[in-house]
């Protein structure tokens, strides 16, 4: 399974921390932002890693993370144009992936404890798409999932919902097959003018191929001033080191078949 970190963007509602860098550089607890998903699907034994990042901090970046040597992971790098939404940003990945499938994390979500157990439930499920979920007190902020609790399966998805049909945000890590390549060029761009992830997620749901599974830990994106703030304190106090207690039960995950013989 291939990794992709996309780490575009311009930050402006970090203003004025990201005018001169970007956002994922920016530090968060004892180290830059970007760590945290590294180690991430590091934690999961994805070691083939994409970063998507803008031409204007691509140096950086790249002067940040090297070849990957010292994290144990080898990086890959690719420059986004021009930020056209999250969807735009993950095409770029189509070749590096090729006929695999695919962890995606955006790089501003910061999370406690490893996701490797809902990598290792997507490897066993049958269906072709899994987003995590985590419950929040502001859903208005994110996307925002409706469950069909007893088949673990999401109805839809609602990007920023001013009346959100539950408290799950749609946080962002989530796992493909290759099929996601064709589903975002489907799509079209939002209101906002960006190919929103929602709407590659909401098409998997057509499909009957979207499953869902919870974060244990803490979760928050570290986007605006509060979330960085407590995105900060979430780190120091584990010294950014990826928690690997509380990992799911077997029986939360559907193994009647598996992706395993493609991965
Ligand atoms: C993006 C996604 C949203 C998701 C969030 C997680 O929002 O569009 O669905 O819940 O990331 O951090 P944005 O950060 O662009 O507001």
């Amino acid at each position: 399974m291939k990794g992709v970190i996309l780490a575009g963007g311009t930050g402006t509602r970090l203003s004025p921390l990201t005018k001169v860098t970007n956002k994922h550089l920016l530090p968060v607890g004892k180290e830059p932002m970007i760590f945290n998903p590294i180690k991430q699907l590091i934690s999961a034994e994805i070691t083939d890693i994409l970063v998507v990042t803008s031409k204007e901090h691509m140096g950086e970046i790249v002067r940040l993370l090297g070849s990957g040597k010292e994290f144990g992971c080898e990086f890959t790098f690719r420059v986004q144009e021009e930020a056209g939404g999250i969807a735009q940003a993950l095409l770029l990945a189509e070749n590096f992936v090729g006929s695999d499938s695919v962890a995606v994390i955006l790089a501003d979500n910061i999370l406690t404890n490893s996701i490797k157990p809902h990598v290792d439930a997507y490897i066993k499920q049958l269906s072709r798409a899994r987003v995590l979920l985590k419950k929040v007190g502001d859903p208005e902020r994110f996307g925002v999932a409706a469950l069909d609790e007893k088949k673990k399966m999401i109805i839809d998805i609602e990007e920023k919902p001013k009346k959100p049909k539950s408290s799950y945000a749609v946080i962002g890590v989530y796992m493909y097959d290759p099929s996601v390549f064709d589903i975002i060029r489907k799509i079209k761009p939002s209101d906002r003018g960006e190919l929103e992830i929602s709407d590659v997620n909401n098409e998997y749901v057509k499909q009957n191929q979207l499953t869902y599974g919870i974060v244990e830990g803490d979760w928050t994106d570290a986007g605006t001033f509060e979330s960085f703030q407590y995105a900060n304190e979430l780190l120091f106090e584990i010294n950014n080191e990826i928690q690997t207690n509380g990992w799911i039960q077997e029986d939360e995950i559907k193994t009647e078949e598996s992706h395993a013989n493609s991965i």
